[in-house]
């Protein structure tokens, strides 16, 4: 593990372009938010890089900051909440430098939104045929509307459209926001927890049109999901997020094949069986911590198995190792143990892969 690098202290970097970059680009990115009289720190110092065409999977336990990072890389930070540090750039743009309208219109032509509870997100007291706009925010005519339900699996697109929200079930709802999103051809879909909320027969349908409507409209994918086998089988690339860093990040077979991170490995362990395609993260011992500044520390220590003092005193940097980053001190330690164990983990995960 020689060859391992800070990229901490690099300089910034270009801004994303198009051009063979990367569409999108978050350079040490932190948010903080008011909360109860103090500051909670969502966000840490996030790099992140976002290739056109690419499918990332961001995942850690509830509060680990997915949220915060999948609306913060469209410029949104919730209320009592801003941003600390750092830049996002997408498609060449400094989503937090230009002024209101600006960033209306990148939001508008370069982001697709899908998120959890999709009745929710649509306005109750318009019909569904009332609800789709271009990104001039002009009303689309009602023949291309139908086009897009029927795009989205939604055969009876004329009673769709003459339908209420709440007229809706969830899975219809959330084909009629992924049709919303996928009016203009986003070049960025985000899409946060879309399944959660749905009926666990539906889920893979809506996995599914995501990644089918990713695949030929060359659309990056951010998918935020709890569930793993569903990132596993619909991302290239997985993100591991853990109070509010990014603890690993690589190719998803190699992450899961052989997690480097002591809470990698924890998430991948607790992670219901092959047949729980759908279902939820089990508990891991513990609570994920409330950070309120940066921490001088590793955040997961007092979880950690492998802990050793030094994790109680420093920080871990997040390092560059071939095909992967990993914030962890001990990553030769683990990275031995894991090599010894690497043959039956490959052989215990074999077979299970992503549509292609
Ligand atoms: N609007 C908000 N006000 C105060 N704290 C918030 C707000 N949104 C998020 N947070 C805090 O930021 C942290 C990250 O939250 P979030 O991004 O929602 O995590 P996740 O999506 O991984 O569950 C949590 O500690 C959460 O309590
Ligand atoms: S730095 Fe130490 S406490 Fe943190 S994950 Fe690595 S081994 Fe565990
Ligand atoms: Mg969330």
């Amino acid at each position: 593990m020689t060859e391992a690098m800070d990229p901490g202290s690099a300089q910034p970097r270009a801004p994303a372009r198009t051009d063979g970059g990367p569409l999108a680009r978050v350079d040490g990115l932190s948010v903080v938010f008011r909360s109860g009289g103090r500051e909670v720190l969502a966000l840490d110092d996030i790099r992140l890089d976002i290739a056109p065409g690419e499918r990332v999977g961001l995942v850690g336990e509830s509060g680990s900051g997915k949220s915060t990072l999948a609306l913060a890389i469209a410029g949104f930070v919730k209320g009592k909440g801003r941003r600390q540090a750092g830049q996002v750039h997408v498609a060449g743009h400094d989503v937090f430098g230009g002024d209101h309208e600006a960033l209306r219109r990148l939001r508008a032509t370069q982001f697709g939104f899908v998120f959890q509870n999709p009745i929710g997100t649509l306005d109750p007291t318009r019909k569904i045929e009332r609800q789709f706009f271009d990104p001039e925010g002009a009303a689309i005519p009602r023949p291309r509307i139908a086009e897009l339900l029927r795009d989205v699996g939604l055969l009876d697109a004329p009673r769709v459209m003459g339908s209420y929200p709440h007229e809706l079930s969830g899975g219809m709802a959330q084909r009629v926001a992924i049709a919303m999103a996928i009016e203009h051809a986003p070049p960025l879909m985000v899409a946060d927890e879309p399944t959660s909320a749905l009926d666990a027969s539906i889920r893979i349908q809506i996995l599914d049109l995501l990644l089918a409507h990713s695949q030929c409209q060359h659309s990056a994918l951010l998918l935020v999901s709890h569930d793993l086998s569903a990132i596993r089988r619909y991302c290239e690339r997985v993100v591991v997020m853990y109070a509010g860093r990014i603890v690993e990040q690589g190719p998803t077979e190699a992450i899961f094949r052989r997690p480097l991170h002591p809470y990698t490995a924890a998430l991948m362990a607790a992670m219901p069986g092959r047949e729980g395609f759908g279902g939820q993260l089990q508990a891991i011992p513990g609570h994920p911590p409330v950070v309120h500044a940066r921490e001088e520390a590793c955040s997961f220590a007092p979880r950690c198995p492998r802990a050793s003092d030094t994790c109680r005193s420093h920080r871990p940097a997040l390092l560059a190792l071939p095909l992967r980053e990993v914030a962890c001190l001990r990553v030769d330690a683990v990275a031995a143990m894991a090599e010894e164990a690497a043959g039956e983990a490959v052989a215990a995960a074999g077979g299970e892969g992503r549509p292609a």
